[in-house]
């Protein structure tokens, strides 16, 4: 990867008229968790913590204090000591409107590989944030993901992350070979595309949640651009079933979504994750025959900082509508999906 993550971040922080001194709480650039140990805290609770999940100073401030408490070997105590510390190396809390701006100059775009199509999403698929596309078979939400597991290692001239993936699977349908032509579409060697992805098969979603913190660790390693959950809702399905599970359901998935939100500010990673649709028989108008709603209520609607429905048109074809964006229209576009990966349409 020719740019660093850091390098990169201070350049357009500069241009933003952010000085130096404003890095060191920055989103997405963290302090690795042996700063703590510098600071006194004993090398051991360092561990427990990596243990945990947790890998950099800021991801400290982002867990609840029970959930601190809970890791195993941590007293209330230590804990105390530890957020103390952790508020030293990386101070939390009020900043001004002109600094926000300047992190969210921070914020690149990963490409979809469809001109039209990024221009709905204002750019491309953005760091920092949860992209979810939702539809129903076949209307190209993991030919989405595939296209991005190699967009997401472009250059930033060409509109790439520059940056690894990480895909967790839930439906199996991750396929390598899929990757070869669109890495040769995009003028990328294909076999270091595909060294450049690490993918695993969830099959629970405990095990989705542990493949997850599994990730953050990989996102403290190396310089990682986007995670794709493809689908986040699948397992959630499977493993709680009917209304008596639903409370528990919604809790478990809002638990990871929010994990998955604090990842991707942290590291300033994209996050792009699929959604099923259910029929929606008392929620459509006369004017829809079929109503479909995405699975997950308003968790999934709370977290996703851009909702796209997905539907068929014709042959290749199929059509993005943003769903709900605080600040982008309701606009759809015509994308189409080919060997190369989700292209432009032809008329
Ligand atoms: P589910 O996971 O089943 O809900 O569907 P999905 O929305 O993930 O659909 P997916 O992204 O898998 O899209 C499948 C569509 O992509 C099918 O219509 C395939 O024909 C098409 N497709 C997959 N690979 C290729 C390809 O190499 N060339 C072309 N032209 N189409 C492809
Ligand atoms: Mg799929």
């Amino acid at each position: 990867m020719q740019e660093p993550r850091r390098g990169h971040e201070k350049e357009t922080a500069e241009a933003a008229g952010a000085t130096d001194t404003d890095n060191a709480a920055d989103f997405g650039t963290f302090a690795e968790l042996d700063k703590l140990v510098e600071a006194g805290i004993p090398a051991a609770d360092v561990a427990k913590l990596r243990s945990a999940g947790i890998h950099t100073v800021q991801g400290i401030s982002m867990q609840c204090h029970k959930d601190l408490v809970a890791i195993k070997g941590l007293s209330e105590a230590k804990v105390d000591k530890i957020c103390e510390t952790a508020r030293k190396i990386a101070p939390s809390g009020f900043i001004s409107a002109k600094e926000s701006m300047a992190r969210r100059l921070k914020v690149t775009r990963i490409t979809t590989g469809c001109a039209a199509f990024d221009t709905l999403l204002g750019g491309g698929i953005e760091s920092m944030s949860i992209t979810e596309a939702f539809g129903e078979f076949r209307t190209g939400k993991t030919q989405i993901a595939h296209t991005l597991c190699v967009t997401a290692q472009l250059p930033r001239s060409m509109g790439g992350g520059n940056g690894k993936v990480a895909f967790i699977d839930t439906e199996s349908t991750f396929r390598p070979e899929r990757i070869r032509p669109i890495a040769e579409r995009f003028g990328l060697d294909p076999e270091a595309t595909l060294e450049n992805i690490i993918v695993a098969r969830a099959f629970t979603h405990e095990h989705q949640c542990q493949l997850l913190a599994a990730v953050a660790a990989k996102l403290a390693e190396d310089q990682f651009s986007l995670i794709v959950i493809d689908s986040i809702t699948a397992l959630f399905r499977v493993d709680f079933s009917g209304r008596g599970e639903l409370a528990e359901r919604q809790q478990k998935l809002g638990k990871m979504l929010s994990n998955l939100i604090k990842m991707a500010e942290e590291y300033n990673v994209a996050v792009y994750i699929t959604n099923q649709v259910v029929s929606d028989p008392g929620g459509g108008s006369m004017f829809v025959a079929d109503p479909k709603k995405p699975v997950g209520g308003h968790i999934m609607a709370h977290a996703s900082t851009t909702r796209l429905s997905l539907r068929k048109g014709r042959g290749e074809q199929r059509i993005a509508k943003i769903y709900d964006s605080p600040n982008l229209p309701e606009v759809e576009c015509v994308f189409a999906i080919t060997e190369g990966g989700i292209c432009e349409a032809k008329e």
